[in-house]
C-alpha cells in the first residue's frame, strides 16, 4: 500500500519548501508564485477570482503581501469579507500551494508606505487610472494611467496583507504525489498529511 520514503516525506521540510517556492516568487518573476490566483467573495456571494502579483512573504507572521487599486472590486469585497483563497502552481517544482487567510486593507499607513516607497515607478503607473478600474469605457484604449510622477496613483494604492490560516501543498511526482495541510491556531502549527 504505502509508497517508499521520499526527500519530500520529513513534513517540517516540506513547510520549509513551500515558503522558500514563496519567497523566490516575490524576488523574480520567472518563478511560478510570482503570480498567485486570488479569489474572494463577491458582494453577491459568489467566487471571484484574479491573478496578482505576490509582493512580499514573511513566514514569521505568516503573512503575505500583494498590491492593488484601492477602487478595485477586490477591496470592496475584502472590505466586506477578508477572507481571502490564493492558489499556485509552479510547473517546473510540481507544487500546487492553496493559501487560506485573512486580508487587512493597508491604504494610509506606514505599510503602505513602505509597500509604496518599495515598488518600482514603473509599477506606480498601475494605480490610479483614470477613469477607476471596472468602469465601462466606449473603447479599449479610453483610459489613462495618472501621473508619471513619483507619487502619481498613490492616493489609490492599496497594500494587501494576507494572515495564512491554512496552507495546502501538492507535490505531483512520478515516485508518489504528496499532500500536506498546515493549519496555524496562534503560534501553533498542525501539520498533517492528506491522501492526495
Ligand atoms: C499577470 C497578471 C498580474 C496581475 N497582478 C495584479 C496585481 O498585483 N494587483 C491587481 O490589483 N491586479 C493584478 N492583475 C489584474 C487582475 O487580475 C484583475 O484583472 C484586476 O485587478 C481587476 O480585478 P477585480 O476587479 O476583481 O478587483 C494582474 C493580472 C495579470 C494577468
Amino acid at each position: 500500500m504505502s509508497g517508499g520514503m521520499l526527500p519530500q516525506d520529513d513534513i517540517d521540510e516540506v513547510l520549509v519548501s513551500a515558503w522558500r517556492l514563496l519567497a523566490r516568487g516575490t524576488a523574480d518573476r520567472r518563478e511560478g508564485f510570482h503570480t498567485m490566483s486570488a479569489a474572494t467573495i463577491g458582494l453577491d456571494g459568489r467566487p471571484r477570482n484574479r491573478t496578482v502579483v505576490l509582493r512580499g512573504v514573511d513566514s514569521l507572521t505568516r503573512t503575505l503581501r500583494f498590491h492593488c487599486d484601492r477602487r478595485t472590486d477586490k477591496c470592496a469585497e475584502l472590505s466586506a469579507d477578508s477572507r481571502i483563497a490564493l492558489l499556485g502552481y509552479d510547473p517546473h517544482a510540481g507544487v500546487q500551494l492553496r493559501v487560506e487567510g485573512t486580508t487587512m486593507l493597508h491604504i494610509d499607513d506606514a505599510v503602505a508606505e513602505e509597500a509604496w516607497s518599495g515598488s518600482p515607478p514603473s509599477n506606480r503607473a498601475n494605480y490610479g487610472s483614470v477613469p477607476p478600474p471596472g468602469e465601462i469605457i466606449r473603447t479599449g484604449g479610453d483610459y489613462a494611467l495618472m501621473a508619471t510622477g513619483e507619487e502619481g496613483g498613490r492616493g489609490e494604492f492599496c497594500a494587501i496583507l494576507v494572515r495564512i490560516e491554512s496552507l495546502e501543498f501538492l507535490h505531483l511526482a512520478r515516485e508518489g504525489h504528496r499532500r500536506a495541510r498546515f493549519r496555524w491556531e496562534g503560534a501553533r502549527v498542525e501539520a498533517t498529511w492528506l491522501v492526495p
